[in-house]
């Protein structure tokens, strides 16, 4: 790894064994791209990069060559206004009304490691060698308005990731209206753009479609990253698939409002834009304040789309995620919520946690309804006392009797929320996002808390930490069930009302990060109605998320499936749940739905006292392969082998590290009669190894890769000798193993 100057040129090559990332000051002062792909060599002079054609119509730069105007040339952090014709990535209002900046050039610096950014997420590292920082300075001499760009490269991962600072070093206050985290120009517009889409109960399914000249987009205005839109997005060659070609990957480590967008011009020039949404935002700053962007994470992968989530897994994984957590498996959970909703007491839910214990569950959780008077879902948000009625010894006691079941205790909370019908909202109405004057419009029955208001976060930490510090409590899961609307603060002026929605996210960070400090054994579960804040901001504070609320197993394939282009299987929230299904009414088999959510973190969201003896059995049985083969699952390389979106088999895998171990599921989403024969091409095996297929037949890496797995019997069960017919949901897992 390496970052190369050539100070004379001033010219920048961010370099790694995978990734070339090549910047040039242009000949008007403002920073230009060059290049960025698969790592090339080294030059001292790039400047042939900088392609220039005289156009009729061009605006021109007084003074530079005719053959260059910015209406063409591929720029780092273009403003509109002077040239540049297109969507610009920052926009700064200035005193006399004029948005116009130009940014110039004034040096640079590099360090090793990576600097974190106060009060956001962003990844990092554990040892500064693992990465270098480049931070290029730029001013606009007439505002004084500094631009830190900062670009990090890490040795041994193909990402770079950029964000920038905004510093008023001028005498009059400014406007930041729109500050785009990256802005990223590419040569030519050959590509298809994947975005990940979908609803409440249908999150992340994959949208695929060629880039046109124009923009393409995607946004949140929610106030959360939402289950509409996910801030990922992947450019990739019309040529590359899952196992190969040239894809890139961006996503934005923030959980508020987002733009994503590719802006392709009349010149082929493809022009990348992510950040926070720059409608309903702008930032005030006064002289001597800044103004920091979210983090963007840019992956490259040549491996086609199993490379470049790979490669993601890896980063988010290993140095986005934080805490004891990262590294260990995850306990196998069993959550009341889809077994009780609010019908609860402490018997009920302690008959639900023993009878999950002897299933081999390790943790219970409580989920809504614990506190307050919050017996339905129009009451008690905001109240977070235990309901003793309920819970006659509160949490305190009930998590101290199923500590002595021998499980661990965890809790949901929904901290960001308020009923109208509650002593929080009586106490203090205008702490809820409100515009004065105007009814606020309800969802879900309860309002938005202001948490751009840090005593509303003070508030909140203190009753919940009380709970806490009370209780034996190991896990919690934050939900959050609507999205921001009446986004107003009564506190803040009329020219800082454009802060709100990115106050109110970093109030949310400010109240994960106080909480997992004081009590860093928790394990964090983030939740968002089901999956609308799956995204890589919450990852830094909560290691996994409950992916949706959809809880049937064909489902959740796709769900599952989609989710895993841009995140790892370890974060994914994975439960079996009754049948027939809450959400879509179906009956699957209880093995596919373990099948299904062994790809995830694991575990239960039913009253197992419900089953069969013979179910129960089951359970065991799955709770116990899970336990043995978690590690493996939860920290392997997973790929994606078949999609359930495009047949009606489906199938992923994950490869231990060392290549040794492997394990397959392999889905049938409806039964089909007389079929052809089917064959599984497996991933990352070893080519020269023997490997034994569920402990009987022996085959080499590389014929299971190329030869195939065979799985045409599939479609048919076997039970002892008996061969049933093929049904519908099928599933079945394949153990890989090396022999020695
Ligand atoms: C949301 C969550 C569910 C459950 C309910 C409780 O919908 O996604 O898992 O916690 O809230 O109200």
């Amino acid at each position: 790894m390496s970052i190369l100057v050539n100070e004379a040129q001033r010219i920048f090559h961010l370099q790694n064994e995978y990734i070339s990332y090549v910047m040039m000051v242009l000949p008007n002062g403002q920073l230009g791209q060059l290049y960025f792909g698969r790592k090339i060599h080294h030059r001292d002079n790039f400047d042939y990069l900088l392609e220039g054609s005289l156009r009729s119509h061009s605006a021109l730069v007084p003074g530079v060559d005719r053959l260059f105007s910015l209406e063409h040339v591929k720029q780092e952090y273009p403003s509109y206004g002077n040239g540049d014709f297109r969507q610009g990535a920052v926009e700064i209002l200035q005193g006399n009304g004029s948005r116009i900046s130009h940014l110039v050039y004034e040096g640079y610096e590099i360090q090793a490691g990576k600097p974190s950014l106060p009060g956001l997420p962003a990844t990092y590292v554990e040892d500064p060698s693992e990465a270098e920082t480049l931070s290029v300075f730029l001013r606009d001499p007439l505002t004084q308005v500094v631009v830190t760009m900062l670009y990090t490269i890490y040795r041994d991962r193909s990402v770079l990731t950029r964000s920038v600072k905004i510093a008023n070093q001028g005498e009059a206050s400014v406007q930041v209206e729109r500050a785009m985290s990256l802005c990223l120009d590419l040569p030519d517009a050959d590509y298809e753009w994947m975005q990940f889409s979908g609803s409440w109960s249908r999150e992340r399914f994959p949208v695929l479609r060629k880039l046109e000249i124009g923009i393409q987009a995607i946004e949140s205005l929610r106030g959360h990253s939402s289950h509409q839109q996910n801030p990922f997005i992947i450019l990739k060659r019309p040529s590359a698939d899952e196992f190969s070609g040239e894809v890139m990957g961006f996503s934005l480590v923030y959980s508020g409002n987002f733009l994503a967008m590719a802006q392709v011009d009349t010149y082929d020039v493809t022009r990348v834009l992510m950040g926070i949404h720059p409608e309903r935002f702008s930032w005030k700053l006064e002289t001597g304040e800044s103004f920091q962007t979210p983090e963007v994470v840019i992956g490259f992968s040549e491996n086609g789309l199993n490379g470049l989530s790979q490669t993601f897994h890896d980063l988010y994984r290993k140095r986005l995620a934080r805490g004891v957590w990262r590294d260990q498996a995850r306990p196998i959970l069993i959550n009341n919520w889809e077994a009780t909703y609010f019908d609860f007491n402490e018997e009920k839910l302690l008959k639900i946690a023993s009878k999950a214990k002897s299933c081999g569950v390790e943790l219970f959780v409580l989920d809504d309804g614990w506190f307050g008077a919050r017996r339905m879902d129009n009451a008690g948000l905001g109240d977070w006392v235990p309901s003793l009625d309920l819970l006659p010894e509160g949490i305190r006691g009930l998590s101290e009797k199923v500590e002595a079941l021998g499980m661990k205790f965890g809790l949901w909370i929904e901290p960001e929320m308020v009923n109208p019908d509650s002593d929080l909202y009586r106490a203090h109405p205008d702490w809820a996002l409100h515009v004065p004057g105007r009814d606020s419009s309800l969802s879900r029955n309860q309002l938005v808390l202001d948490f751009s208001r840090p005593e509303v976060v003070d508030y909140i930490h203190g009753m919940i930490a009380k709970v806490i510090r009370e209780s034996k409590i190991s896990y919690i899961k934050w939900d959050m069930n609507r999205s921001i609307t009446d986004c107003f603060n009564e506190s803040l002026p009329a020219d800082r009302q454009g802060e709100v929605f990115h106050r109110y996210i970093l109030g949310v960070y400010d109240l994960y990060e106080r909480l997992i400090r004081e009590f860093p054994h928790i394990l964090f579960e983030s939740c968002a109605g089901g999956g609308a804040r799956f995204d890589a901001g919450m990852l830094y504070y909560a290691p996994q998320a409950w992916t949706s609320d959809d809880t049937d197993a064909m489902e959740r394939l796709k769900i599952q499936y989609g989710t895993s282009y841009g995140y790892p299987i370890v974060s994914m929230g994975s439960h079996v749940s009754a049948v027939p299904n809450h959400q879509v009414n179906r009956i699957t088999p209880l093995k596919t739905r373990a099948e299904v959510a062994y790809f995830g973190t694991y575990g239960y969201e039913l009253d197992l006292n419900k089953l069969t003896e013979e179910e129960q059995e089951e359970v065991r049985c799955y709770t116990q392969f899970m336990k043995d083969h978690r590690e493996l699952i939860q920290f392997g390389t997973f790929y994606r082998l078949q999609s359930p979106f495009e047949k009606n088999e489906a199938a992923w895998m994950v490869v231990s590290e060392d290549r040794k171990e492997a394990l397959v599921g392999s889905y049938r989403q409806l039964a089909k009669v007389n079929i052809g024969f089917s064959r599984l091409y497996l991933q990352g095996l070893d080519p020269d190894q023997l490997y034994e297929v569920d402990g009987q037949d022996r085959y080499y890496g590389d014929e299971l890769m190329n030869a195939g797995l065979i799985t045409s019997d599939a479609s048919s069960c076997k039970v002892g000798e008996d061969v049933k017919p093929a049904y519908d949901f099928a599933s079945r897992i394949y153990r890989i193993k090396a022999v020695d």
